[in-house]
């Protein structure tokens, strides 16, 4: 299995991804799962990946708790999607596994060199503060990443924080623009690829059907993670972002992109946090990054639901 790190701001859809790659030991290894301040403070982030990992059966998960807020900007959080407590939707207990003593930075560094070089993915669904500040500290590890997937930014779909720019990139521009300078192969999920794998009844009552505790859970979250969605885009169902990082390292052919040149927006206040994708090729920067576009809806939640079915 592919050995990875889960960078994450829970949030009912980094839940979702969470749950998804747990429950996918044969093609992954969760080495560990690092929160960050993002879709609401670091101390309910790290909380709720407790209660994830509880949910899917393996409280020895190491969960640790990293960066309280971006490098330069102040927090902006997103409770108008999320509910005040990130997860809101059902109603969970409080995790009784503990989390790990380490802060989440010294965990990646630790990890990227005990690890053989090019053997660790990092795996980013909230703001890029955790992975950043990791390289900026410990900028030999940069070269031994093996790969990030993360979700964050957008093209043709441009912002849902901002008329500009996707959450995840907009919370933490200077981290983002770190990360997509660093030379390390990337796959970036935006909100073109994000917002075609929407939510239906069908697939909402699928995960309702499998009549597990996780199964309901994640029918409960999307159903509450839709009344925004809906209302405020009139789409048909809500996007589950986050899944689609993990769903890429099961299936990569669920997806299509381009190897583009992808750069952050650091200094108008105007367009903060946009990704400007050169998507079309009209400058000879060079690629940095797969850029996706398009996903494959039906085969992306037959793999969800099937997946959370063995938990
Ligand atoms: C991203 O922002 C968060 O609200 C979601 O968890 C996702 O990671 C989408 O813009
Ligand atoms: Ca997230």
């Amino acid at each position: 299995p592919r050995k990875i790190i889960i960078d994450t701001d829970p949030g009912q859809d980094d839940a979702v991804a969470i749950l998804l790659a747990l429950a996918s030991p044969e093609e992954i290894e969760v080495l560990g799962i690092t929160a960050v301040a993002g879709n609401v403070p670091l101390a309910l982030t790290q909380k709720n990946a407790r209660i994830v990992c509880e949910l899917a059966g393996r409280p020895r998960t190491r969960v640790f708790a990293g960066c309280d807020r971006p490098l330069e900007r102040p927090l902006v959080t997103a409770e108008h999607v999320h509910g005040k407590t990130g997860l809101d939707g059902p109603q969970m207990a409080d995790p009784v596994m503990p989390l790990e003593d380490a802060h989440a930075v010294d965990f990646i560094i630790d990890t990227l060199r005990r690890e053989p070089a090019h053997t660790v993915t990092l795996c980013p669904l909230g703001p890029l503060t955790n992975i950043a500040t990791a390289f900026l500290r410990a900028p030999d590890i940069v070269g031994r990443v093996q790969q990030i997937v993360l979700m964050g930014g957008a093209y043709f779909e441009v912002g849902n924080i901002t008329p500009a720019a996707e959450f995840n990139i907009y919370v933490d521009p200077q981290a983002a623009d770190i990360v997509f300078r660093s030379g390390v192969p990337l796959v970036v999920m935006p909100l073109d690829v994000t917002h075609k794998a929407l939510t239906n009844r069908k697939r909402v009552e699928a995960f309702r059907a499998l009549a597990t505790e996780p199964g309901r859970m994640v029918a409960e979250w999307t159903d509450f993670f839709e009344r925004f969605d809906m209302a405020k885009y009139g789409s048909e169902g809500a996007p589950l972002h986050d899944p689609c990082v993990i769903a890429y390292l099961i299936r990569p052919e669920l997806f299509q992109g381009r190897h583009i040149n992808v750069e952050i927006e650091t200094t108008s206040e105007l367009t903060m946090g946009m990704t400007v994708a050169d998507w079309w090729g009209v400058t000879d920067r060079p690629a940095n990054a797969l850029f996706m576009g398009t996903v494959d809806a039906d085969g992306f939640f037959a793999l969800l639901t099937e997946r959370i079915a063995r938990l």
